[in-house]
């Protein structure tokens, strides 16, 4: 395992960072009604590749709606959080030990949905390259790819992090408490990255607060529903 994923492993066993919650995050339930209501594509009997699925919130969910996912995890304490909560509501999901910044055991124009939500952040340049061009070869023509991603665009603590505690890469900052790199975006680099392979047909910024160490921080998103268009 690389070392970024021995710091998530080791985030599941203590969790600081991490939700305990089981279900769908709202985020989620947004998107599918987005591609109901907006696109008039309903997310039944779809293959959905949930990347980072982390304790499988959303693997479960969608499984439960009657569709095949896969869901891929570094973490092996979080995937077999995943599979026993799977079992407990007696669905089956393809739970898979893995890097999303590597090759995927997936065939070409296989997959109808991709999610990333949250998990990308913490590749790095090399492994961002490989995850992209994954997704572009797994999507079917017309797929969906929703990637909720941490913005740095008017967040001070972002600020703030990115001057005392950079990455070594653009962008990139380390939490220092729990050893883990996160990269962000402003709008223009997030736009630039995804469009290069996708079309995206929608786009907002969304925010949200989260307690880390007793403190609370205020956290940013792209939220981005794109399709591949060949
Ligand atoms: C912020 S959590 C989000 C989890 C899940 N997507 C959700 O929304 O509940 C990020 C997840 O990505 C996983 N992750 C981080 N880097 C990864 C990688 N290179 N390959 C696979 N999973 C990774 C982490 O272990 C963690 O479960």
């Amino acid at each position: 395992m690389s070392h970024q994923g021995h710091i998530w492993d080791k985030e599941y066993r203590n969790p600081k960072l991490v939700t305990k919650n089981e279900g769908p995050q709202a985020d989620t339930l947004r998107f599918l009604k987005f591609l109901k209501k907006e696109q008039d594509y309903i997310v039944e009997n779809r293959t959905i590749l949930d990347l980072g699925c982390g304790t499988g919130r959303n693997s479960n969910y969608l499984a439960e709606k009657g569709n095949t996912v896969i869901g891929i995890e570094i973490s092996k304490t979080a995937l077999s959080l995943a599979k026993s909560r799977a079992e407990k509501l007696g669905i089956s999901v393809d739970y898979r030990l893995g890097d999303i910044g590597q090759d995927y055991d997936i065939n070409n124009e296989s997959i109808d949905i991709v999610l990333d939500i949250t998990s990308s952040n913490s590749l790095d340049e090399k492994g961002r390259e490989k995850y992209l061009s994954e997704v572009s070869r797994v999507l079917k023509n017309g797929g969906y790819f929703f990637v909720r991603a941490l913005s740095r665009d008017g967040n001070k603590n972002v600020k703030n992090l990115l001057k005392q505690s950079p990455g070594q890469e653009y962008d990139t900052y380390i939490i220092k408490e729990i050893g883990l790199i996160e990269r962000v975006f402003n709008r223009e680099d997030f736009i630039k990255l995804y469009s290069s392979k996708f079309k995206i047909i929608h786009l907002e910024k969304k925010s949200s607060y989260t307690t880390f160490n007793n403190r609370i921080y205020k956290r940013d998103y792209f939220l981005a529903y794109m399709q591949k268009i060949l």
